[in-house]
C-alpha cells in the first residue's frame, strides 16, 4: 500500500501549482489524512482534526512533515502503527508553512500560524536526519502539550510508614507538605521508594454537569474520596492495573468538588493512576503522571452486581443473544438475558452477572459475554408466532422483571423470579383468541412426570400433551426444566407451551 501512495504523490507533485494552504493540503496530505482531517479510509489513518500532535508549538508537526513518522503512535487516544513517508524533499518551506497553517486553523483546530522561516529553521536543525521519526524520538524533543488539569489547589502530604493496608492518615504527621501547581499527582514527590504514603487534596473542577467515569489503579493501595464519600478503593498490596483496577460512574454537577486521594506504597514498584471521562470526552484524561496502560484484556473491569435486595439490570449487547437484549442478575447468583427481538429468555447462567467495562468505556462497541459460568443457550429464534410484538417490561421493587408481548389481540405477560440455583417464570395470556404456542426449548430430553400427562400424537407429526401436574425435561444437559402448565406441543426437537386466553403456566429452570 505504501508504494501505491508514493506513486500517487509523484503524479500529484507535478500537477499542483496553487500556494493556497487548503489546496496544498488536499494534494499532499488529503489522500491519507482525508479532506475533513479525520483520517482516510474511515479513520484507519490518523486524524489531524483535533490531534494533539498539531497543537501547541509548531516544530513537532513541522518535523513530522519533513521526515515522516513511523511505528506505534497514539493520536487522540487511538493507537496507530503505520508509516508516514517524509515530505521534506518534495515540499519547499513556504508550502509546508501554508499547509500547516491551514491544518492548525481548520476543523476546530486553533493554533498559531506557521511561517516559512520556522520551517527553514527546523529543516536546518535536522538536516542530517535520513529516516522517519518514531513517536518516542520526536516526543522527547517536542513533548505534547499537557491539557489543563481539573485539579485546583492541589496539595500533597508525604508520610513515612510500613503499611499493607490503608492507615488512618488523620492520626499521622506528614513529613512534608507541598502545593502542586501543575495539578498532577505523582508518586515521585515522595523522598523514598518504599514504605511511604501520600495524601493529596484538591478541588476537582467539573467542567459540565453530566455523567462521569473514574478509573483508579495503584501500586500498592489507596482510595479516592469525592465530596466526602469514598468513591473508589484499591485494597492490599499488588501491581497497578489488571484485575485490581477499579472504576465508578456518577453524575456530577458543574463546579468544584472536594477530592482527597490517599495512597500507600509498601515495597517494590510504585505508582498511581486516576483517569476520568466526562460527558463530552471520548478519551480518558489523566490526573496522574503515570498512565495506566490498557491491559491486554482490553477495557477495565467494571462488574455490575445485584445488591442483596435487588436484581441488577443491564441493557446492552450481550454475547450469545440478539442486539436488543436485557440482562437480569438476581441476588442469588443466577442470571438470564431476555431477547426483545425474539421475545424470549435466550441465555441463562450462574455466578457473576456481567462486566460493564466494555460499554462504559467504548461507547457500546461489541457485545459483552456473561461474566459467570454454566451458560445455557435456551433458544435462538423468535419464540412467539409471526407478527407478535415486544411491548416492554416492568421491574418490581426487588428488580424482578415482567416482560410484555402482544400476539394479535392477545397480551402475554412473562414474569421472572429467582432463588438459589433456579429461575422461575410465569406466563399468562389475556384477551380473546386461539391458544398461543410459545417456544420454550430447542433441545430437550424428556424426564419424569408428576401427575398425569395425556399424550396425543397429531396427524401432522407433532405431539400434543395435556398436563395435569408437572413434567420435567433436561435442557442441553445442564438444566432441569419443570413445566407446570396446561398443554405442551412437541415439534421434533422443539418444545412449545400452548396457552389459551385466561391460562397460565410456570416454568422452573434449575441447574443440575
Ligand atoms: C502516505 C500517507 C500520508 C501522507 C501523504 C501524509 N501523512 Fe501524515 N501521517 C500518516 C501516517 C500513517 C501517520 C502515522 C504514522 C505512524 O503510525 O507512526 C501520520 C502522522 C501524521 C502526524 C502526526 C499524527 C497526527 O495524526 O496528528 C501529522 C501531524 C501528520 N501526519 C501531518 C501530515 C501532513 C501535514 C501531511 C501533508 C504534508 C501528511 N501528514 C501527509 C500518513 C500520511
Amino acid at each position: 500500500m505504501i508504494r501505491l501512495w508514493f506513486g500517487l504523490m509523484a503524479t500529484l507533485a507535478f500537477t499542483a501549482s496553487a500556494q493556497d494552504g487548503g489546496q496544498l493540503y488536499e494534494t499532499y496530505c488529503g489522500a491519507c489524512h482525508a479532506a475533513n482531517g479525520e483520517g482516510a479510509t474511515g479513520g484507519q489513518f490518523p486524524p489531524l482534526a483535533g490531534s494533539e500532535w498539531v497543537d501547541g508549538p509548531a516544530e513537532r508537526a513541522i518535523q513530522i512533515v519533513l521526515h515522516g513518522l513511523e511505528g506505534p503512535v497514539e493520536v487522540s487516544g487511538k493507537p496507530f502503527n503505520l508509516l508516514m513517508p517524509p515530505q521534506g524533499a518534495m515540499l519547499p518551506d513556504d508550502q509546508i508553512a501554508a499547509i500547516l497553517t491551514y491544518v492548525r486553523s481548520s476543523w476546530g483546530n486553533s493554533a498559531d500560524k506557521v511561517t516559512p522561516a520556522m520551517v527553514a529553521k527546523a529543516r536546518a536543525a535536522t538536516a542530517d536526519r535520513s529516516k522517519p521519526w518514531t513517536a518516542p524520538e520526536i516526543l522527547k524533543l517536542h513533548p505534547l502539550p499537557k491539557p489543563e488539569s481539573p485539579l485546583r489547589n492541589l496539595t500533597s502530604r508525604v508520610y513515612h510508614g510500613e503499611w499493607k493496608k490503608l492507615p488512618d492518615f488523620a492520626k499521622l504527621t506528614a513529613e512534608n507538605v507541598e502545593e502542586e501547581h501543575d495539578g498532577i499527582l505523582s508518586v515521585t514527590h515522595a523522598d523514598r521508594k518504599d514504605h511511604f504514603g501520600i495524601v493529596w487534596e484538591a478541588d476537582f473542577m467539573v467542567p459540565k454537569t453530566g455523567e462521569y467515569i473514574f478509573r483508579f489503579a495503584c501500586d500498592d493501595g489507596g482510595r479516592i474520596i469525592l465530596d466526602g464519600e469514598v468513591m473508589l478503593e484499591v485494597h492490599g498490596l499488588g501491581p497497578m492495573g489488571g484485575g485490581r483496577t477499579q472504576a465508578a460512574k456518577l453524575t456530577l454537577e458543574k463546579g468544584p468538588h472536594p477530592i482527597r486521594i490517599e495512597y500507600y506504597e509498601f515495597t517494590g514498584q510504585e505508582g498511581i493512576s486516576i483517569s476520568w471521562k466526562g460527558p463530552d470526552s471520548d478519551d480518558w484524561n489523566e490526573l496522574s503522571d503515570t498512565k495506566l496502560k490498557p491491559g491486554r484484556k482490553g477495557p477495565p473491569s467494571i462488574p455490575i452486581t445485584p445488591t442483596a435486595k435487588r436484581a441488577a439490570i443491564y441493557r446492552n449487547f450481550i454475547q450469545g443473544t440478539t442486539s436488543r437484549s436485557i440482562g437480569i442478575g438476581f441476588p442469588g447468583g443466577v442470571n438470564f438475558a431476555y431477547s426483545a427481538d425474539h421475545m424470549a429468555p435466550e441465555l441463562a447462567w450462574k455466578g457473576d452477572f456481567i462486566d460493564g467495562g466494555l460499554h462504559w468505556t467504548n461507547r457500546g462497541v461489541g457485545a459483552q459475554s456473561p461474566a459467570g459460568k454454566d451458560v445455557v443457550k435456551l433458544t435462538s429464534e423468535p419464540a412467539l408466532p409471526e407478527g407478535s410484538r415486544f411491548r416492554g417490561y416492568q421491574l418490581d421493587a426487588a428488580g424482578n422483571p415482567t416482560f410484555y408481548n402482544k400476539i394479535g389481540e392477545l397480551k402475554l405477560s412473562d414474569a421472572y423470579h429467582a432463588s438459589d440455583n433456579q429461575i422461575s417464570r410465569t406466563l399468562s395470556v389475556d384477551g380473546n383468541g386461539e391458544p398461543v404456542s410459545i417456544l420454550i426449548s430447542e433441545s430437550h430430553a424428556m424426564g419424569s412426570i408428576d401427575g398425569t400427562a395425556k399424550v396425543m400424537p397429531q396427524p401432522d407429526g407433532t405431539t400434543r400433551t395435556r398436563l395435569s401436574g408437572t413434567m420435567n425435561f433436561t435442557v442441553r444437559d445442564k438444566l432441569t426444566l419443570k413445566v407446570a402448565g396446561p398443554s405442551l406441543l412437541e415439534k421434533g426437537p422443539e418444545l412449545y407451551l400452548l396457552l389459551a386466553p385466561g391460562e397460565s403456566a410456570t416454568l422452573t429452570y434449575t441447574w443440575k
